[in-house]
């Protein structure tokens, strides 16, 4: 595979000091209308957002206030040509019922990743982390504590230059949205290896998180589920050979007794928070954890020699989240009894262990609201 530098990011962080969050507090909250025993992914929005504008070369106006519609010109320039990021945080509580937020950092880190390939301005960590403290604290009541549940954060920047000539915008506003989340995934899912459309190329957008990435992905992953599976696992570009990524997850296979997990050399791939998170829990066990090139032949090989043992997808939304079979061409194979997993379901409890602040956070991974 041809081998193409990573992407150099040069944050230029500029001094915002003078940007204070100004902050409207809903006098009507829908908190009571919250079905706690039925908490699905992206449905329910809480109280308040968070919005930024940048324009004239500078963040200005940040503010907290009640979640209502947007009203935009028609010629609003993401509409038209997609420059658009966003990121996805979860927020928890403790055992002593207080807020606190997954490696929000590392997200607020690749955001910036995703906003310099994007011809976007960089968002301020005051901004960026301290904004979403302030909202989680004001929003704390939305935090669901029933198991896999959590409070999903959606930041995102788009772009709003009221122009439709393409080029890189001038305006943009940044915002914070969260939902009370369940489970992203209700079983293990069924995938279908693709070896005919492709998710990213070296040298495009595979590392970012730009809405483009999942908008092109609708029309394949549609056509595998018409096909009766739950999403795709991403070949290469040049070959279809070399596996990247399974719908909007990272992906890891346990090979006899080894886990291997796509490398993000080629840039094709995100660098997602949960999937460091795994190789560094697995890695600290003791377990031989190797990021490289990693075919489907030899998939299938372990397969047939019976050394495929586990399959996972990996994600902030999802989690962890088994593979229950991978087809690919003419052979499906199928994958062991999840409850007989020993690493993902270890990852799993690990995991939720941490998130949930019932662990000692070793890592630095969590931070406090
Ligand atoms: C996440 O795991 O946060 C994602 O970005 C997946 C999302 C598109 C639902």
């Amino acid at each position: 595979m041809r081998k193409v530098t990573n992407y150099q990011i040069k944050i230029n962080i500029m001094n915002v000091a003078a940007l204070d969050i100004v902050v409207h507090k809903t006098n009507e909250s829908r908190i009571g209308q919250l079905d706690h025993s039925n908490i699905q992914f992206g449905k329910v929005y809480s109280d308040h957002m968070l919005v930024a504008t940048y324009e004239n070369g500078e963040w200005q106006h940040a503010e907290i206030k009640p979640y209502e519609n947007l009203s935009l010109s028609p010629a609003t320039t993401f509409m038209h040509y997609g420059q658009a990021i966003f990121e996805g945080i979860k927020a928890y509580k403790d055992p002593q019922g207080n807020p606190i937020i997954f490696r929000p950092r590392d997200n607020w880190k690749r955001f910036n990743r995703s906003a310099e390939r994007m011809a976007m301005p960089a968002v301020p960590e005051e901004l960026f982390l301290g904004g979403l403290k302030q909202l989680v604290d004001l929003d704390r009541d939305w935090i669901p504590t029933s198991d896999d549940t959590s409070l999903y954060i959606r930041p995102f920047m788009v772009a709003v230059d009221e122009f439709i000539g393409v080029r890189p915008a001038e305006k943009f506003l940044f915002m914070i949205i969260t939902s009370p989340a369940g489970p992203y995934y209700s079983k293990p899912v069924s995938i279908y290896v693709h070896d005919e459309y492709v998710r990213a190329f070296p040298g495009g957008i595979g590392f970012t998180k730009a809405a483009g990435n999942y908008g092109m992905s609708m029309y394949p992953t549609q056509k595998v589920k018409e096909m009766g599976y739950d999403q795709i696992l991403w070949t290469d570009g040049y070959e279809h050979k070399y596996v990247q990524e399974i719908g909007t997850m990272n992906v890891f296979f346990v090979l006899g007794d080894k886990v291997v997990t796509p490398d993000i050399k080629q840039d094709t791939i995100l660098q997602g928070v949960t999937r460091d998170s795994v190789i560094t829990l697995l890695r600290e066990k003791g377990v031989t954890v190797e990021e490289r090139p990693l075919s489907i032949d030899e998939i299938q090989a372990a397969y047939h020699a019976g050394q495929l043992r586990e399959a996972f997808g990996t994600g902030t939304a999802a989690s962890i989240a088994p593979i229950s079979a991978l087809t690919y061409q003419n052979e499906k194979m199928t994958l062991p009894p999840v409850e007989e997993w020993e690493n993902a379901q270890w990852l799993k409890k690990e995991l939720a262990a941490i998130r949930y602040g019932r662990k000692t956070d070793t890592h630095n991974w969590i931070l406090h609201v």
